[in-house]
């Protein structure tokens, strides 16, 4: 069976957005100190392309990356840590980039995990964002995109494993 991708939102309007997301993190950290926590490996073109944008703010950068306990393509809550950041986060500014919020379990959990090490301040920043599935709450400062309850690839996000180099982001369609 054939599966071909319809693009939703077009690489020029994600390039757009995301100079005026990065702009106003510039803006509100300005001169300060900011620690990038990209959620892999979805986040990593988001981060990237992201972090290029910020200006006149001391940006440093790490990695993590997560896994929800349970099968099927629903969050459990239970996020298990598959690779640990390697700097630790007391007194940081911490910015959490991630690629999409769905249902909300996995980042209500880690930004709690997070919180707990110590940070100065922890905010989320996601490319996308499905309000209609929040099943917990999280407090997302930055938001590039609302988009419908539809599963998407692309600009980092996959497929099992495809699609994450799409440099837009659109819906997987079987034919
Ligand atoms: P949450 O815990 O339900 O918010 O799950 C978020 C995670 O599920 C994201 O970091 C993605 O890895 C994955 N995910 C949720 N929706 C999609 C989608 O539409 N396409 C690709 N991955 C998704
Ligand atoms: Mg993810």
């Amino acid at each position: 069976m054939g599966q071909h991708v319809r693009v939703l939102i077009p690489e020029e309007d994600i390039e757009k957005k995301i100079c005026e997301v990065a702009a106003k993190i510039s803006e509100d950290y300005q001169g300060k100190q900011l620690h990038l926590i990209c959620i892999l490996k979805g986040g990593a073109m988001f981060m990237c392309e992201l972090a290029k944008r910020i200006k006149d703010v001391d940006v440093s950068f790490d990695f993590m990356s997560v896994s929800s306990y349970g099968a099927g393509t629903t969050s459990s809550g239970i996020v298990k840590i598959v690779k640990d950041l390697d700097e630790p986060l007391e007194g940081k500014n911490v910015l959490i980039v991630e690629d999409i919020i769905d249902t909300g379990h996995t980042l209500n959990h880690l930004s709690k995990l997070l919180m707990d090490r110590g940070p100065k301040s922890i905010e989320i920043c996601t490319l996308l964002n499905k309000p209609s599935r929040r099943e917990k709450e999280v407090p997302v400062k930055y938001s590039c995109f609302e988009i419908p309850d539809k599963f998407v690839v692309g600009y980092g996000l996959d497929y099992d494993q495809r699609y994450r180099n799409l440099p837009y982001i659109g819906v997987v369609e079987f034919d």
